[in-house]
């Protein structure tokens, strides 16, 4: 079978996550430790180590066939690859900063201003639509420092924990665009290489929804399992078997990680007990 070429990000941000997915997928890599290329002894995919800013044209040249790579890299430029899945880790947005002792009122502020960036495309559109007139200072890195060393009076730049803004005495003013890792392929790939494709992505869904959601069994008095049902309906219903104890049943369901504490309190008002709760593995969703 044809092995479906992947690139992905030698260092950084996304490259740990990355790997973790591919291992939680159940694909073994052999060499997995970021040499040039990792190939996989039980599905048919090669892992290229790529700085990620090379991830889109690697793809768009067809040189790898899909890439996991941040949004941020693909909104910048404009290549001819598509989203064909949306990752759901790197989550950081691209904002607007100004020294922290700076006021700030409106957006007007950066009227006349220089503001540095290594995503000139996006600010630019972005100026653009708010009818903002600024000069835009293209560097490839350490932006943070710019206003520090009087390169530009503020900068546009990738935020996830707020840290880097906070050490160099910088404040986000304007959030512009949310970014996350997405997988990538480019536009034609093939029959065989779309199975393959497809396959990856029905184990990273299994994957993230294994994530979100946890398996709980507890006990509860029958003339309360109704309502207990209620509270957690499950996949399709929750399993009920009666407890050695006359008046007792033993439920067991899947809670989503989003409603965990809220469901958690309501169990414990309806009186359940020994409530047990026990990470997924996989969950498959047909
Ligand atoms: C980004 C950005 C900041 C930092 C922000 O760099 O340029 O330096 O992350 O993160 P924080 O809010 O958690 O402090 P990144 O590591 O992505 O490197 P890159 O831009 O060179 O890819
Ligand atoms: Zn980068």
């Amino acid at each position: 079978m044809e092995k479906l070429k992947i690139a992905i990000q030698k260092s950084g941000r996304l490259s740990d996550n990355s790997l973790e997915l591919f291992t939680e997928a159940g694909i073994n890599l052999t060499n997995g430790n970021r040499r040039l290329i990792s190939v996989s002894s039980n599905f048919p995919v090669e892992l290229l180590f790529i700085r990620d800013d090379d991830i889109p044209q690697y793809v768009a040249d067809k040189v790898a066939d899909i890439g996991i790579v941040g949004e941020n890299v693909i909104l910048e430029k404009l290549y001819p690859v598509r989203v064909v899945h949306r990752l759901g880790f790197a989550r950081c947005r691209l904002s607007l900063a100004i020294p922290k002792s700076e006021d700030y009122f409106s957006r007007d502020y950066f009227n006349g201003k220089k503001i540095a960036t290594s995503y000139p495309g996006i600010l630019k559109k972005y100026l653009t639509d708010n009818h903002l007139n600024a000069d835009i200072h293209h560097i490839s890195g350490s932006v943070e420092i710019a206003p520090g060393i009087g390169l530009a009076d503020a900068i546009f730049d990738i935020v996830s924990s707020g840290s880097t803004l906070i050490s160099n005495g910088l404040k986000e003013v304007e959030k512009v665009v949310d970014s996350e890792a997405v997988l990538i392929a480019s536009n034609d790939l093939g029959e065989e290489k779309n199975k393959v494709l497809d396959n990856l992505i029905f184990r990273f869904k299994a994957v993230k929804a294994a994530h979100s959601n946890k398996y709980i069994v507890l006990n509860a008095p029958n003339d309360k399992l109704d309502q207990i049902i209620n509270v957690i309906p499950g996949m399709k219903s929750p399993t009920v078997m009666s407890l050695a104890l006359p008046g007792w049943s033993s439920v067991h369901s899947v809670l989503n990680e989003s409603e965990f504490w809220d469901v958690i309190d309501k169990l414990k008002e309806l009186g359940a007990q020994g409530i047990l709760v026990i990470p997924i593995e996989k969950m498959i969703l047909n």
